[in-house]
């Protein structure tokens, strides 16, 4: 990275407040000191971090000055979990990370492969980091299973245990799926909706669509009609 570029990532994640975030967090011990990025993403940053001596933690900051909030105010405002939602660009970015949190948990109780959440406060989210020994697992995107049949399989069973427990990805494509050691762990669950929210089933069918396409690229014959019946009873 430039070092132009570097202070300007640096300005824009970390302002003042989520340094005072950063450090009631740590003096929490929730982590001990903070390692460096592993990603840049759209709306937030990710970096590892160290606790205990390892670097087991993953933390995510959502940008609170450079981010898409209108975005993401429209897919937020609908969930009933944050009725009364105003378009604050602070409350609409707190309220993506606590919906995240709370869906991590939620997908974990149904048996999901997801990261373990460790806590939310503010725009910084703190979870298990994905990988071995402080090397985080590739996306799926850019590291494809050795067998993508049972791959796939295993991604299918995720979405059928997210749904009867509630709850719908959103947000579901190679981008989000990370492959650690050929098994599925789903991330970024900021778009998740329960499955009464008005528009989960266009999310399922958007996220059902995205898993049928990447792999029948990879020679996996799935018709989306028989994946949605898989999922959904
Ligand atoms: N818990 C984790 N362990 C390991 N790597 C992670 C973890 N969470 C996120 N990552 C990495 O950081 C990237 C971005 O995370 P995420 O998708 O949650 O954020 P995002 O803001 O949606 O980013 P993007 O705009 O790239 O989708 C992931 O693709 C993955 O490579
Ligand atoms: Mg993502």
């Amino acid at each position: 990275m430039q070092s132009k570029e570097k202070f300007k990532t640096a300005e824009t994640v970390f302002d003042a407040s989520t340094l005072r975030v950063l450090h009631k967090l740590r003096d929490r011990g929730y982590f001990d000191a903070l390692q460096g990025p592993i990603s840049v993403g759209k709306e937030s940053n990710i970096f590892s971090a160290f606790k205990d001596g390892k670097l087991t933690i993953a933390i995510k900051i959502y940008r609170v000055n450079n981010c898409d909030f209108r975005r993401m105010y429209l897919y937020i405002k609908g969930d009933p979990r944050f009725t009364g939602l105003q378009s604050h660009r602070r409350k609409v970015v707190f309220a993506w990370a606590q919906r995240e949190y709370r869906n991590l948990h939620l997908a974990r109780d149904a048996g999901v492969n997801v990261p373990m959440p460790h806590a939310v406060m503010e725009n910084v989210l703190v979870m298990e980091l994905v990988g071995k020994k402080g090397v985080a697992a590739q996306k799926l995107k850019d590291s494809p299973p050795e067998d993508s049949k049972d791959f796939s399989e295993k991604i299918i069973l995720f979405m059928r245990l997210l749904h009867s427990h509630g709850i719908v990805h959103g947000d579901l494509s190679e981008y989000n799926i990370l492959n650690f050691e050929e098994k599925p762990v789903l991330i970024d669950f900021s778009h998740g909706v329960k499955l009464h929210t008005p528009y989960a089933e266009e999310l399922l069918k958007r996220d059902v669509h995205n898993i049928y396409r990447y792999f029948k690229n990879k020679g996996v014959l799935l018709d989306e009609d028989t994946i949605i019946k898989k999922i959904t009873q």
